[in-house]
C-alpha cells in the first residue's frame, strides 16, 4: 500500500470512528491515536523526510489536509458532545410537574404605587427621606412647640443618643426645602411609626404619602382641587368626602378629610368607630414660620402641603375591616390582592 493509500484508509476510519464517539473521553482517546506525537497521521507526516520532492509535496499536502478535517471533526463532536443533556436513566418523566409559587407585591406597596402614580400624573416629584429622623427635621422645623404632645413618650418611638423613629413624612418638606428653591412639588412616601395602642385602625407603623406645593400664588383652593381628583381617581365611585377643620403647627389653616366609610355605607360600623366617616388625611397652608426656618420669604410664596395614610385608604378601597391584617403577614390574606 502507498501513502496515499494509507492516508485514505486512515481517514476513512478516522472519521467513522470520530463521528460516533458517545463521550469526550473516547474522543480524546482517539485523537490521540491519529493525531497525537506518536499517532498514525502524526507517523506519516513524519516518513514524508524519505521521499522524493514531487512525492513530499503531493502527500504531503493530502496529509495536511487530512490532519486540518480531523481536527474540525474532533472539535465539532467536542462541541455536540458538551451540549447533549445526559438523561439520568432513573428519571421519571411522567411525574407531575412542581407547581410553581410567584409572589406579588404586597397591597400596601400596590396602594403607595397607585397612590404616587396619581401625584405623578399631576406633575409631582418623588423624594425620599430617613426613617430614623432628628428632632429638629421631626418636631422643631415644623413648629412644634418644645412641650407638644406628640413629642411625648407615648407616641415617639426615642433611639438611643436622641434621634427617634419619625412619626410623620412632614419631616421631608423641611429636608427638600433645604435643598430647593420654589416653585417645588413633590411627594415623599414612607414609613412612619407611632407608639400607640394597637387597634383595628391604628399599628404602630404605617405608611403616609406626603406631598407639598410651593411657589406664588398657591391657594387652599389648589389644595382642595389637588386631593378631590386625587380621591376620585383612587377609590373610582362615587366616594363622598368631607373637609373638616383641624389643626398642625406647620399649617395655617388646617383640615382634615374623611371619606365616608364603604364598609358601613356611613351607618358605622368598627371600621369607621361607629362615625361613618373615616378619616384619610391631613392638610392646609404651610405656616410661615416653617417657611421662616428653610429661609423661603412667605411674602413671596405660599404653598399648601398634605399627608395621607396608605392603610386606610388600602382598607376602604378592598373593603378589609382590620389595619392589623395587613401586617401579621398571613398569606392566605395577603395573596388575595395581587
Ligand atoms: N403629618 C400629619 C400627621 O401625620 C399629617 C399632615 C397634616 C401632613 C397636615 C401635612 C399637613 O403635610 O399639611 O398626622
Amino acid at each position: 500500500m502507498d501513502i496515499a493509500e494509507q492516508l485514505q484508509k486512515i481517514g476513512q476510519t478516522a472519521r467513522e470512528e470520530m463521528s460516533a464517539a458517545d463521550s469526550a473521553d473516547v474522543l480524546e482517546k482517539l485523537r490521540v491515536h491519529y493525531l497525537g506525537k506518536k499517532g498514525e497521521l502524526t507517523s506519516i507526516l513524519r516518513g514524508l523526510k524519505d521521499l522524493s520532492r514531487e512525492e513530499k509535496r503531493e502527500v504531503g499536502g493530502q496529509a495536511n489536509k487530512l490532519k486540518t478535517e480531523l481536527d474540525r471533526i474532533i472539535e465539532d463532536r467536542r462541541e455536540e458532545l458538551s451540549s447533549a443533556i445526559s438523561i439520568d436513566s432513573s428519571f421519571d418523566f411522567t411525574l407531575p410537574g412542581r407547581p410553581r409559587h410567584y409572589g406579588h407585591r404586597h397591597l400596601v406597596t400596590i396602594v403607595m404605587d397607585q397612590i404616587n402614580g396619581i401625584f405623578q400624573r399631576m406633575g409631582f416629584e418623588i423624594a425620599d427621606g430617613p426613617d430614623i429622623e432628628s428632632d429638629y427635621y421631626n418636631f422643631e422645623a415644623l413648629n412644634f412647640p418644645p412641650d407638644h404632645p406628640a413629642r411625648d413618650e407615648q407616641d415617639t418611638f426615642y433611639v438611643e443618643g436622641g434621634s427617634l423613629l419619625r412619626t410623620h413624612t412632614s419631616g421631608v418638606q423641611i429636608r427638600e426645602f433645604e435643598k430647593r428653591k420654589p416653585p417645588v412639588k413633590i411627594i415623599a412616601p414612607g414609613k412612619v411609626f407611632r407608639n400607640e395602642a394597637v387597634n383595628a385602625r391604628s399599628y404602630c407603623v404605617f405608611h403616609q404619602v406626603e406631598g407639598f406645593y410651593v411657589d406664588e400664588n398657591v391657594t387652599f383652593g389648589d389644595l382642595k382641587g389637588v386631593l378631590e381628583a386625587f380621591c376620585y381617581e383612587f377609590f373610582q365611585e362615587s366616594v363622598q368626602l368631607r373637609f373638616r377643620p383641624s389643626f398642625f403647627p406647620f399649617t395655617e389653616p388646617s383640615a382634615e378629610v374623611d371619606v365616608r366609610c364603604f364598609l358601613c355605607n356611613g351607618k358605622g360600623c368598627s371600621l369607621c368607630k361607629h362615625e361613618g366617616w373615616l378619616e384619610i388625611l391631613g392638610c392646609g397652608m404651610i405656616d410661615p414660620e416653617v417657611f421662616k426656618a428653610v429661609g423661603y420669604d412667605s411674602d413671596k410664596v405660599t404653598g399648601y402641603a398634605f399627608g395621607i395614610g396608605v392603610e386606610r385608604p388600602a382598607l376602604l378601597k378592598h373593603r378589609v375591616n382590620d389595619i392589623r391584617l395587613l401586617f401579621e403577614n398571613d398569606i392566605r390574606f395577603i395573596k388575595q390582592f395581587r
